[in-house]
């Protein structure tokens, strides 16, 4: 990863070396950890924080889930995440915001610990790979279910989530794929294992509901506003292993992958290999990152320069 020079933990900046955790910390064992990914692009304006009271209202409703009391407050939160990319002096980053169950007592019950908060921001170009957004990523559908809500809630943004996800992307890569699908409990398409996943056929745009597994991602959410702007007819629908095969484009959404095509499901093409969709949404989506349209303006947050002197 490339380093940047400081991380946040709650209220000091660290240098990157120095941002340490104790080796019992109740998140590193139990999985008691919420986080977000939110990234900043370069705008005319200078760098912007893209989304960002939905990132923090997120993470705010996956710490309620885990009964977690943030000590900080929203806007003490955003400012920090402006703090962290201005003070690395960094143009365009991914910021990695994480709460989480601290050290204290050890045993599965983590409320008698602190919450401890740390935000970290660096450069992270490609998530899916380098070559993932012209040429498309090939997936193989996991054999490893999305997590239930009975068991845990996807909705929070937990690392334990991940164990589940990694679990699918291990075999995805072992397998000689880019990504993992994951069906869940039902045998219907839920997500990938870091982002959303869209169907597009007959010139229907269809994503799958939150009630199928689906986190309720902030790009796919980016991207259903994208195809009303352009009139694309759109569902919230499940959507069945086979109807993937059969689409005529399928899209990864998230904040670290982008707007991402995929080429190939489980050895099966996908439409022609054009995906003319995908270019337009990429497109639509690329301007309003990059503050080029107006109307989503308010989307995004400017980042003050750097003030020279850093308090540790
Ligand atoms: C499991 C999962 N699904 C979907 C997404 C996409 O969400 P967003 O667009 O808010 O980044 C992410 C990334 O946060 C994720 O980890």
């Amino acid at each position: 990863m490339q380093e940047a020079q400081w991380i946040w933990m709650n209220r000091e900046l660290h240098k990157w070396n120095d941002a340490k955790i104790h080796v019992l910390t109740h998140a590193l064992h139990y999985g008691t950890g919420i986080f977000e990914g939110i990234r900043c692009f370069r705008t005319e304006d200078g760098p912007a924080i893209f989304r960002l009271r939905e990132h923090i209202s997120r993470l705010f409703d996956s710490a309620k889930i885990y009964m977690m009391e943030i000590p900080f407050t929203f806007n003490e939160l955003s400012d920090a995440v402006k703090q962290t990319v201005s003070v690395n002096n960094l143009q365009e980053c991914y910021i990695r915001p994480i709460a989480y169950y601290s050290y204290g007592e050890m045993g599965v019950n983590p409320l008698p610990n602190k919450i401890d908060v740390a935000i970290a921001a660096w450069r992270w170009d490609t998530y899916l790979g380098k070559e993932a957004e012209e040429k498309g990523v090939r997936c193989q559908v996991s054999s490893w279910r999305r997590i239930n809500p009975s068991i845990l809630p996807p909705q929070a943004k937990a690392t334990a989530n991940y164990a589940n996800g990694s679990l699918a992307k291990i075999e995805a890569i072992k397998a000689g794929y880019d990504e993992a699908i994951m069906l869940n409990m039902d045998n219907v398409v839920a997500e990938a294992t870091g982002e959303n996943i869209f169907r597009i056929k007959d010139g229907i745009l269809s994503t799958p509901p939150a009630s199928d597994g689906a986190l309720r991602g902030i790009t796919r959410d980016t991207v259903i506003q994208i195809a009303g702007d352009m009139g694309m007819l759109f569902r919230r629908n499940t959507i069945s292993r086979e109807e993937l095969y059969t689409s005529d484009e399928v899209l990864l959404t998230g904040t670290a992958a982008g707007v991402t095509p995929v080429r190939e499901v489980d050895g099966r093409s996908i439409g022609t290999g054009k995906w003319p969709f995908a270019q337009k949404i990429r497109q639509a989506y690329s301007d309003i990152i990059h503050g080029r349209n107006e109307k989503y303006g308010s989307w995004l947050d400017l980042v003050e320069p750097r003030r020279m002197e850093v308090r540790v």
